[in-house]
């Protein structure tokens, strides 16, 4: 037998009820930039491969879905934004009035072994902040963060920003005397999924000393700032935990040393987003990057963002029935007692000049298969075109979440479907 196309590993179809979930979460996501006053970019699906050799950390490296072209460039498929945004960030310079906030919903590739939560294709909310050194710019991100959760429907039991500091880190490794910190890193990010022994063999290979992986271990589990030995890595902490429960979200945050983050570029305050059983993979991930557009061959230009993907999302607002059960964009459905086929399309043309969603039967059928026609498309209510007592401008009508019945103009039609 012939085989049919199959979808590729890792990707999705979106089918219109997905779709109805896709456009749900685009849409809090994008109201709640906006709310914070972020402002929309993009860029193009594939970069040269460069711009993330070197830059991004080498696990991202190793899930590049990268190819040649038909002129050799070697290319691949944007893994992550933060790149693209600091090439348009370097291009335009001194052009830019510093700070900005700009926000982008990409699609991204990452080759990665696809499981719950991680697939080959998805999308992301990114929020960032640039041309700041100014710890606000942490407290901004991370209120948007919790606000949009809110938005969702999520509560502060459904969700933790786990909280913690490169720049700590940093000067913490540097007090231990630590000549290599970016291996460390990497080996802090796996520590709790990895057993204790092999954290130990590893920071050994490494070249610490016993002693010394028995303080680092002492100092990652440090769940206070009080605990945390004085430098500037903590007085930011500090600043920041205040501007958070200032602004109301102090039960959505907690300090968490286990978040180091695996991208290679973070050097300051880094956070993830988890929901609060931590049975799934992270919400969201971000942090500090003061030095990207150096590395890149730019000016310095600091920033801050984060990168918050739709799978997870979904997966959480799923379990916790938050997400939209019915179509919610057809108000009108119009229905004919005669089937008269030229009413319709009169009466619906009528109604779209007033950018009235309608929809009508595509063949003359009887009024009861017109009216299963309406509830299957999720209409809010149905106008009769023809009905005996509706003539210029006014309409027989069935509102079907209330089930109220009349006649009347439009504009009280569309008041009962707004209640309803
Ligand atoms: P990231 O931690 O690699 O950070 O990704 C952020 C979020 O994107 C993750 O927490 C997860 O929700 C989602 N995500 C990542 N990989 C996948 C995948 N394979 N499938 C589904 N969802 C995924 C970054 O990408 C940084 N560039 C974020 C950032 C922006 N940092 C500063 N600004």
């Amino acid at each position: 037998m012939k085989q049919t196309p199959q979808l590729p590993k890792g990707t999705r179809d979106f089918y219109p009820v997905d779709m109805r979930v896709q456009n749900h979460i685009f849409s809090i996501w994008r109201q709640a930039a906006l709310k914070f006053g972020y402002e929309e970019y993009e860029g193009p699906t594939f970069e040269h491969l460069e711009l993330y050799t070197g830059k991004s950390g080498e696990e991202i490296v190793a899930q590049l879905y990268n190819f040649t072209d038909k002129s050799d460039r070697a290319l691949a498929l944007r893994p992550e934004m933060t790149p693209t945004l600091a090439r348009l960030v370097i291009q335009k310079g001194n052009e830019l009035k510093k700070p900005f906030k700009w926000f982008s919903i990409p699609r991204l590739f990452r080759y990665e072994r696809a499981q719950k939560g991680r697939l080959r294709e998805f999308f992301q909310l990114n929020l960032d902040i640039l041309g700041t050194e100014n710890i606000s710019a942490e407290a901004d991100l991370i209120s948007a963060i919790a606000s949009m959760l809110f938005d969702f429907g999520l509560n502060e039991n459904d969700f933790t920003i786990g909280i913690s500091s490169r720049r700590m880190l940093a000067e913490f490794l540097e007090s231990l005397e630590v000549k290599n910190p970016n291996l460390i890193y990497p080996l802090l990010d796996k520590r709790l999924k990895m057993k204790a022994e092999d954290f130990e063999k590893e920071l050994l290979n490494a070249g610490l000393s016993s002693e010394k992986i028995k303080t680092l271990n002492d100092f990652m589990n440090c769940s206070s700032i009080e605990e945390l030995p004085e430098g500037q890595g903590v007085s930011e902490l500090k600043n920041l935990f205040e501007l958070l429960k200032a602004a109301g979200y102090e039960n959505c945050i907690n300090l968490d040393l286990s978040v180091v983050r695996g991208l290679a570029y973070y050097t300051g305050i880094v956070f993830e987003v988890f929901d609060k059983n931590k049975n799934m993979r992270a919400i969201a991930g971000g942090g500090r990057y003061d030095n990207l557009t150096e590395t890149l061959g730019g000016q310095k230009i600091t920033g801050v963002g984060f990168g918050m993907g739709d799978v997870v999302l979904a997966d959480l607002l799923a379990e916790k029935n938050l997400l939209p059960q019915s179509r919610s964009d057809l108000q009108v459905f119009i229905a004919s007692f005669s089937s008269d086929m030229k009413v319709l399309f009169k009466t619906a043309a009528e109604f779209r000049k007033k950018n009235i969603a309608c929809s009508h039967s595509l063949n003359a059928v009887k009024l009861t298969k017109q009216l299963e026609m309406a509830n299957a498309a999720g209409a809010k209510c149905v106008v009769f075109a023809d009905g005996e007592k509706s003539k210029d401008g006014v309409w027989e009508y069935k509102i079907l979440a209330t089930g109220e019945q009349g006649v009347a103009g439009l504009e009280h039609i569309l008041k009962g479907v707004e209640n309803g």
